[in-house]
C-alpha cells in the first residue's frame, strides 16, 4: 500500500469516531470513503445498528459488499452525519468535490446532516482552490450553450469523458464540465454565479460547509476543528 493509500485508509477509519448507535450515516464517495464504509461493515457485523445513505452506485456497491444496511430518503430525511471525501480543501474548508462525478448527491446528503465531516489526505491540503479542475453537473441538452456561458464566467470547460472516450454520464443522468477556472479567488461567489446559469444542475463547489475535516498522513491522522 502507498503512503497516499495509507492516508486515505487511516483517515476513513477515524471519522468513525462519529458514529453511533441508531444513526444514519450519508456515505459519501470515492476511495478515501471505501475505507470508512469497510470498517463501518466490521463494526455493523459486531452490532452496530446503523443504516447509511449512499451518495453513488459505487457506495451502494460497498455497503452491500460489507454489509452496511442502506436506506434512503424516501424513508428518512434526518441524516446525523455526512462522511466524505474532497479533492482539495483550502485553508477556509471550502471543498472542490466531484473528482468521481457523485458532486449532487454527495452535496444533497451533505445539506442535510446535521454534521458534515470531509476525510482527506494531505495531498488534498492547498492554499487556494482552483489547480483541480471544478467539476460542473450539467444537463445534456445544450451543453454547448452551458459551457458558452461558464466560459463568460471565466472558465475552460472540458466535458469529461470515460476511458473508453465515451461520454461520462453521471448516477443522474448528466454531463460533467471539468472547468479550468484557474486560482479561485471567492468560491462562494463563483458558486452562486455557477448555480444561476440555466443548464447547470450543481457546482462542485462546497463552500463553507464542513464541520470539521480529518487529514490523514502515513503514519497519523490529524483533526481540524472550527
Ligand atoms: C466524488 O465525486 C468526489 O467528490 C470524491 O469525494 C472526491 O473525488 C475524493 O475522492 P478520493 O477520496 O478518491 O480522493
Amino acid at each position: 500500500m502507498t503512503n497516499q493509500d495509507n492516508a486515505k485508509k487511516l483517515a476513513g477509519e477515524a471519522s468513525l469516531s462519529h458514529i453511533e448507535n441508531g444513526m444514519t450515516i450519508g456515505l459519501g464517495s470515492g476511495s478515501t470513503v471505501y475505507w470508512m464504509i469497510r470498517k463501518l461493515g466490521e463494526h455493523v457485523k459486531a452490532g452496530l445498528d446503523v443504516k447509511g445513505i449512499p451518495s453513488s452506485g459505487q457506495s451502494v456497491a460497498w455497503a452491500n459488499e460489507y454489509g452496511v444496511p442502506i436506506t434512503d430518503f424516501s424513508r428518512t430525511q434526518r441524516v446525523d452525519v455526512a462522511i466524505d471525501g474532497a479533492d482539495e480543501v483550502d485553508g477556509q474548508w471550502n471543498l472542490i468535490k466531484g473528482g468521481g462525478g457523485a458532486l449532487v448527491r454527495e452535496k444533497i446528503i451533505a445539506v442535510t446532516a446535521r454534521k458534515f465531516v470531509v476525510i482527506v489526505d494531505e495531498s488534498k491540503l492547498v492554499s487556494r482552490l482552483g489547480d483541480f479542475m471544478l467539476p460542473v453537473e450539467i444537463l445534456p441538452f445544450g451543453r454547448e450553450v452551458t459551457a458558452g456561458r461558464i466560459a463568460e464566467l471565466g472558465g475552460l470547460a472540458k466535458l469529461r469523458r470515460n476511458d473508453d472516450n465515451g461520454v461520462f454520464i453521471s448516477d443522474n443522468g448528466n454531463y460533467i464540465l471539468d472547468c479550468d477556472f484557474g486560482g479561485i479567488q471567492e468560491p462562494k461567489a463563483l458558486h452562486h454565479q455557477l448555480k444561476q446559469l440555466t443548464g447547470v444542475v450543481e457546482s462542485g463547489l462546497f463552500p463553507g460547509m464542513a464541520d470539521e475535516v480529518m487529514v490523514g498522513y502515513s503514519d497519523r491522522v490529524s483533526v481540524l476543528h472550527d
